[in-house]
């Protein structure tokens, strides 16, 4: 099977489905955050206090061609679409799935979740103006859109698994 990419604005779902996904295809599961983790023994929060952003957006475009290309699923940073060589790199892969949740939604799951550095300041608003100007770039990155408001995650998974490409 391709490997399949789950992208979307932070708190849309991509670590929880890629999980069961990868379950339900008994394949292997990563996670973008994760590997970068892993590679520099930094958490994302001292990279970016330490190294600022663009060397963390260095590390993930890194991780992301690293990733196997087949009988994998593979969760991305949710900022991994600002780059254009990353978006032209994902436009190419055949399973690109957004995750695609309401700014509504976003908010209320982010509103009490301390963990992401660039919602340091100013977190609603931040995160808002951040959603509009991404929401295009994850359109043009993936193959595939899921709604995921008002859906489990059996019926995201259940919706993946129909519009992948073997
Ligand atoms: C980021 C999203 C985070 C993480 C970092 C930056 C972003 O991942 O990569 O904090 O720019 O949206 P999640 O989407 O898994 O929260």
């Amino acid at each position: 099977m391709r490997a399949i990419y789950l992208i979307g604005f932070m708190g849309s779902g991509k670590t929880t489905v890629s999980q069961e996904l990868g379950r339900r295809l008994n394949v292997a599961v990563y996670d973008s955050d994760e590997e970068i983790v892993k590679r520099t023994g930094k958490s994302i929060n001292e990279i970016f206090a330490a190294d600022g952003e663009e060397k963390f957006r260095l590390l993930e475009s890194e991780v992301l061609r690293s990733m196997p290309s087949n009988d994998a699923v593979i969760a991305t940073g949710g900022g991994i679409i600002g780059s254009e060589e990353n978006r032209r790199y994902l436009k190419e892969k055949v399973n690109v799935v957004y995750l695609h949740a309401d700014l509504e939604n976003i908010l209320e799951r982010l509103k009490d979740d301390n963990s992401r550095p660039l919602l340091r300041k100013d977190k609603m608003k931040t995160a808002e103006s951040l959603y509009m100007n991404r929401l295009p770039l994850y359109r043009e990155a993936a193959g595939i859109e899921i709604d995921t408001s008002e859906k489990t995650i059996q019926q995201i998974v259940d919706g993946i698994i129909q519009r992948m490409k073997k």
